[in-house]
């Protein structure tokens, strides 16, 4: 690569590292007033710039937060965002640096897991990320939703206002708690960028809080009442979280009994969603489409398969090939028992890409192997995969709900 430097960045270089990445991503500036909100995302140590001379032409940071991994555990794990390469400098290598120099960072700081949610899918399976988390894209009629007469009411939802919500919001996620696989703990600076897109999006947001039978607050929903014209609005669901299914069923009475709703449309919900269970007429809910959310890259591979919990079959040897931290290639006997690494032969050879993209559960290996993703040989190959199916699969499929 020419001669590009790698830096960390600090506190006087966050007004240009936030303009630099909004700019890749066609946006303007964030407004000076909103910089107190901006800067607790740059955690020191965890935001990189590129230079070309004095110039920043490249950023890359995380997050520090931690994953949910099947069998309750919660390792480290570094939510990587804000990568942008200025348009005058892209396809020179730059990403690509930036990215050797952050996941040896984030591994020296002790991360397990890097995550990132993507802006084209064709860029970061070569850096060892792996799809781990779906979500599906809905679409409710609210006017011919309705929860069904034997699901009675419970407890009761109040909105509240953005003063309320900015304080209450972060206690009441913790609270919900990382209550299946793939949910993550939100850091402080997420929540402050928030809040500085909040400035920027079109629409009213409102935030509507359920308590339960005890008075108890366990769920929350933030949705945005977007107006095309006359006097209904189409309402779009940004995040919602309830530490029951009763309290998110009770926040979809809630939207869905909204007046003056032409339609409402949820991003990012879990795949095995139950909405439609609930409703008398489930044709009420559309489902619009299907897409990746969560790209998970296993930092240190030992301590990732260590910290999951596997299904009920005969152990399988792994060879794991990593390019970019080599210190991972190896192999790794996974069993009903835990995870190691071994000198035994393997039974089946994959890239750290699609160690990530099984590690949650949301896909098999099998459909790996089907694909070229996952290689082997022979009977007792075949054999070892369909014992890796069992002891990667979970019994439901990831869900985050945290998009960043
Ligand atoms: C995506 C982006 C960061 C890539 O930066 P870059 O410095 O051009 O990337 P590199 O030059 O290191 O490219 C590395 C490889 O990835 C490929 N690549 C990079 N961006 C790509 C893209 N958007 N689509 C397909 N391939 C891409 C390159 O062709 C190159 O492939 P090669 O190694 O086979 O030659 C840059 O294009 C950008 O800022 N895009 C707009 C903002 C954005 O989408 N950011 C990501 C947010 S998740």
């Amino acid at each position: 690569m020419p001669d590009y430097q790698i830096r960390t960045l600090d506190d006087a270089d966050i007004a240009a590292a936030d303009a630099l990445f909004l700019g890749t991503l066609h946006l303007p500036p964030t407004a000076a007033e909103q910089l107190d909100n901006l800067r607790p995302s740059y955690v020191p140590g965890r935001a990189l710039g590129a230079f070309d001379g004095d110039e920043l032409v490249g950023t890359a940071m995380s997050y520090p937060s931690a994953l949910a991994v099947p069998g309750g555990a919660v390792p480290r794990m570094g939510a990587v965002s804000r990568i942008g390469v200025r348009a005058d400098h892209t396809r020179r290598g730059i990403l690509t640096a930036l990215q050797r120099r952050q996941l040896s960072s984030l591994v020296e700081q002790g991360d397990v897991i890097a995550t990132l949610r993507a802006s084209e899918a064709t860029i970061y399976g070569r850096f060892g990320y792996g799809v781990a988390e779906r979500v599906r894209s809905i679409t409710v009629n609210p006017s011919t939703a309705e929860i069904r007469p034997d699901l009675p009411r419970v407890g009761r939802t109040r909105l509240i206002d953005a003063a309320e919500a900015e304080t209450l919001l972060p206690a009441l996620y913790e609270q919900i708690g990382l209550r299946r696989p793939g949910m993550m703990t939100r850091p402080a600076g997420l929540w402050g960028i928030w809040r500085v897109r909040e400035t920027k999006l079109d629409g009213l947001a409102r935030t509507a809080v359920h308590t339960n039978a005890d008075g108890v607050a366990d769920g929350f929903v933030t949705y945005r009442a977007v107006k095309s014209g006359g006097f209904r609005a189409e309402l779009r669901v940004e995040d919602l979280h309830g530490a029951t299914p009763t309290a998110i069923r009770e926040l979809w009475r809630f939207l869905i009994g909204l007046d003056l709703t032409a339609v409402i449309k949820a991003g990012s919900q879990p795949l095995d969603d139950p909405l439609e269970w609930s409703l008398v007429d489930r044709r009420a809910v559309g489902v619009d489409g299907v897409t990746d959310s969560t790209w998970l890259r296993l930092l240190d591979v030992s301590a990732a398969l260590a910290a999951r919990s596997y299904g009920d079959a005969e152990p399988v040897v792994i060879e794991l090939v990593d390019d970019l931290l080599p210190a991972n290639t190896g192999r790794y006997r996974v069993g009903a028992d835990g995870a190691r690494r071994t000198e035994a032969t393997a039974d089946l050879v994959m890239g750290v890409a699609a160690l990530g993209a099984l590690y949650l559960g949301d896909v098999a290996p099998s459909t790996l192997a089907e694909n070229g993703l996952i290689t082997w040989s022979g009977e007792p190959g075949q054999a070892a995969l369909g014992r890796a199916d069992r002891l990667f699969r979970t019994p439901t499929p990831p869900y985050c709900g945290t998009f960043f």
